[in-house]
């Protein structure tokens, strides 16, 4: 088998479901449109980064790790899923953060505190000053006689979506869906270069639309064919298909910028939780559905075809960013 050869603990709860927008597809007059409910696991809140975290934790394990050590800021779901993993693990965690300590712990930082996490802050630094010191923080430790584990081999974590996309097709396979196009998120690209190169090796039985919430255009593609390149040389294949022939990436719905929200996605995120009862954030997902809708509006993605947006998780994030979504006065 594709994994065979890389040590996985099972985290996520797998296949995620794939459900039918009733609703919200009638409210854009598409029949055919579907979600992947990667939000939709019971370990912490779930989201993409479990299957990241699958084999991140494989790995830890394997190596005979007391501890994981992750990175990120403390809004991260990326940190909260990791304090949950090895909550169930048993395995202690230290997250480093590269902001000032918060006042009032709310949202995923809470849930990290409430699994057991140790943060480290250290005040506002770029992403490259945190990870030296997540580096020198796991030499210190080694030198103290523990184990650690360093979280985020990104081609390893690529895995979990490369499976992703393979689960993605059975399903609709079964279900004798012809689905034909996919819409995911790309931030910092492991997710949806996983993704892709897992429909390359499927021959590109759908092609996927990545929604750039955070890169221009040129970054984030010179990130998708870095890992994609790199999931290539982990697993040892290349698949017949390339990165341009399966992958479109779309810019008109990052807005002003990461983070930063945009009144459409905002109004996605309304209509979602109206038509289907499912919930998004701002940072990730209501662009990325945002995006669905102007695909569909806009006739890239078309009527006749069926359709299926990724959700990625990221739910406790909405509880700090409520002032988005109060009623008007
Ligand atoms: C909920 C959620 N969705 C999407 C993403 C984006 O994933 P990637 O950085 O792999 O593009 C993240 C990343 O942190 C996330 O937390």
């Amino acid at each position: 088998m594709l994994f065979s050869r890389f040590p996985r603990v099972h985290l996520a709860d797998l296949p995620t479901p794939l459900q039918h927008l009733h609703r919200f597809g009638a409210s854009v007059d598409h029949p055919q449109l579907y979600i992947k409910r990667d939000d939709f696991m019971s370990l912490g809140m779930g989201g993409n980064k479990l299957r990241h975290l699958e084999f991140w934790m494989g790995a830890a394990l394997e190596q005979g790790a007391d501890l994981v050590v992750a990175c990120g800021r403390p809004e991260s779901n990326q940190c909260r899923l990791t304090a949950a993993a090895a909550a169930k693990l048993g395995l202690d965690c230290i997250l480093v953060h590269n902001t000032e300590p918060p006042g009032f712990l709310q949202g995923n930082i809470l849930l990290s505190h409430l699994f057991g996490a140790q943060s480290i802050y250290l005040g506002e630094t770029d992403e490259e000053t945190r990870q030296q010191e997540a580096v020198a923080l796991v030499e210190r430790l080694k030198a103290e006689g523990r184990k650690p584990y360093l979280i985020g081999d990104v081609a390893l974590g690529c895995l979990g979506y490369v499976n992703a996309a393979i689960e993605l097709h059975q399903q609709a396979l079964a279900r004798d869906i012809d689905l034909r196009q996919v819409v995911i998120v790309g931030a910092m690209g492991a997710t949806a270069a996983g993704f892709l190169f897992g429909t390359a090796l499927l021959g590109h039985p759908f092609h996927v639309h990545v929604i750039s919430v955070e890169y221009s255009r040129e970054v984030l593609w010179s990130i998708l064919e870095r890992n994609f390149n790199a999931i290539g040389s982990l697993l040892g294949i290349r698949p017949n298909v390339t990165l341009e022939e399966v992958a479109t990436i779309h810019m008109d719905y990052l807005g002003p910028g990461y983070a930063l929200p945009t009144p459409e996605a905002i109004q996605a995120t309304r209509d979602l939780a109206q038509t289907e009862g499912i919930l998004l954030e701002s940072v990730y997902t209501s662009k990325t559905v945002w995006g669905l809708r102007d695909l569909v509006a806009r006739g890239i993605i078309s009527r006749q075809e069926a359709a299926c947006v990724i959700h990625t998780g990221g739910g406790p994030a909405l509880f700090g960013q409520a002032q988005l979504y109060q009623p008007k006065k």
